[in-house]
């Protein structure tokens, strides 16, 4: 019975290991080829990599030998003690009546225990155990390696996040003091002692800036390369918050909120923004405009029939950064967009550096027709662009070295203005000075418009001190309060005050 028993189970347990070994010699050439073939391709690729594959693989090659030895003579010891328990269970079921009969039970099942015991508690088995166990190791041990680092370098990314979130913040947004909703109402800046830098230790990029710009007057600001033009700019929106006093019209900006500041200036930067998404989106992102106000604003900056062709016309999709548009174009979307806007101060940084001449021409025409009435600061390389300017800024290495009519500046040799305008030759220069000659004797002139009181008032609000040391400063003594206005007719447009009747 018991022969029977343990044949029959020998035979069963070579059919099921069978298929299991011929599919592990299967996958064992599979693998060893596939090692073979990276190892190869690896080493032509880059063949100092065989200096240490070399004896890695002698090392392997005894380890495996090693490892063999062991884990056959373990799994001849399992397989040994592992037999006994199946055939003497089997041998007892077969013979359970008769292993009643005898009343055998308990010796029957002390044998089966003993079995057991011999086969689950062998120090051999433990040890198998643990092999079997460093085998799955070898295995997950480079994977775990490899998460581990995977994690690490991920992590470099929540490093950065915090970073940023460790970052100092800019100002509120909002605060309790708000602005009236109709300021700035006359475009008056006013800067005292202003030093400017981008970060807290970096150099000051613009130095004690103390000056004026009167309502609705166009200044033209030039200077080389890094003079701090644009961190003028920078310094108006508190890009980084500026040290000393910056008013326009009636509020000293640090007092108010970073949104309420720079929704009331418009700016057309030199690369101009277009954002993704439709035409209408780029042009009113507030949805404050009707389609008709659009259309008009899209014909006074000629887009209008580029609009009409596109296939959904005002509702075509910009992809990303408006590359289907040219950058004149793009430029003149942010010029239809401030146009829009209508906001009282205009700032444009070098907007027509990019755009052929009449594109510029347009843009300054439609600047000049539109915010006729707004202050309007213009950074420009191309002199010609600010020549007609009511007065230019002059900047050189943070400091505003020079703030005058173009025509003031010119007759004055010695200035920065004059040597610019030289350096563009005999005949550029000659026409520039003639334009700045033209503008000088048409810009002054007496009149008793009642626009721009407002400034008076706002003289008499600020400390008297600090109004007169900027008045003083740039030595525009017409700004004290005296008799007369003078109002510029620049460019044909209407009333840009310099001394306003004190009557008034
Ligand atoms: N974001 C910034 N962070 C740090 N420093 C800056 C930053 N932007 C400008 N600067 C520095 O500020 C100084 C003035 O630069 P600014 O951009 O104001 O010059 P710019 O007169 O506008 O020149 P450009 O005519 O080339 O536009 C430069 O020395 C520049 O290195
Ligand atoms: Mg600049």
């Amino acid at each position: 019975m018991r022969t029977q028993t343990s044949s029959e189970s020998s035979v069963h347990s070579q059919q099921s290991s069978t298929p299991l070994l011929k599919d592990a010699a299967a996958e064992d050439q599979d693998t060893f080829l596939q090692v073979i073939g990276v190892v190869g391709v690896v080493v032509v690729v880059i063949p100092w990599i065989a200096i240490p594959v070399i004896p890695l693989g002698i090392i392997f090659f005894f380890l495996r030998r090693y490892f063999l030895e062991t884990s056959r003579d373990v799994k001849r010891l399992e397989c040994s003690t592992r037999s006994p328990v199946f055939s003497h269970l089997a041998s007892s079921l077969q013979g359970l009546w008769t292993i009643r009969a005898y009343k055998a039970e308990q010796r029957f099942q002390e044998l089966f225990d003993s079995h057991q015991d011999l086969h689950s508690a062998l120090n051999v088995g433990q040890g198998g155990l643990i092999l079997s166990y460093a085998l799955n190791i070898i295995v997950v041990f480079p994977w775990c390696i490899r998460l581990s680092i995977e994690v690490e370098n991920m992590m470099i990314s929540v490093e950065r996040v915090i970073e940023y979130i460790e970052l100092e913040q800019e100002a509120p947004w909002e605060l309790e003091f708000r602005p009236p909703p109709d300021w700035p109402n006359n475009g008056m800046i006013a800067l005292s002692k202003v030093n400017f830098k981008y970060s807290s230790d970096g150099p000051l990029v613009l130095k004690d800036l103390t000056t004026d710009i009167k309502p609705g007057e166009k200044v033209g600001i030039v200077g080389r390369t890094g003079a701090g033009k644009s961190s003028f700019i920078a310094a108006l929106f508190r890009l980084s918050e500026p040290e000393g006093r910056i008013w326009i019209d009636k509020i000293l900006i640090t007092e108010i909120g970073l949104h309420d500041l720079r929704k009331k200036m418009s700016i057309i930067p030199q690369d101009p923004i277009v954002f993704t998404g439709t035409m209408r989106e780029n042009l009113d992102p507030f949805n404050k405009h009707t389609d008709e106000e659009l259309w008009n604003v899209l014909e006074e900056v000629q887009l209008k029939e580029v609009i009409e062709e596109l296939p959904d016309k005002m509702d075509t999709e910009l992809v990303e950064f408006g590359s289907n548009l040219s950058v004149g174009q793009k430029q003149l979307v942010c010029l239809a967009r401030a146009i829009l806007r209508k906001n009282q101060i205009l700032i444009i940084d070098e907007a027509t550096a990019h755009v052929d001449p009449s594109t510029d021409e347009l843009i300054q025409k439609k600047i000049r027709e539109k915010f006729a009435q707004c202050t309007v600061l213009t950074i420009a390389h191309r002199l010609s662009t600010i020549i007609d300017s009511d007065r230019i800024m002059v900047f050189d290495s943070g400091r505003l070295e020079e703030y005058d009519e173009p025509y003031v500046l010119l007759q004055n040799r010695d200035s920065l203005f004059y040597k610019m305008v030289q350096q563009l030759g005999k005949a550029k220069a000659a026409a520039l000075t003639e334009t700045a000659k033209q503008m000088k004797s048409s810009t002054f002139h007496f009149s008793q418009g009642g626009k721009l009181l407002s400034i008076i008032e706002l003289a008499e609000e600020l400390a008297a001190s600090e109004f007169n040391s900027w008045c003083n400063s740039e030595g525009n003594i017409q700004m004290m309060l005296s008799d007369h206005v003078v109002m510029n007719a620049s460019n044909g447009q209407i009333l840009i005050l310099t001394v306003f009747e004190i009557a008034l």
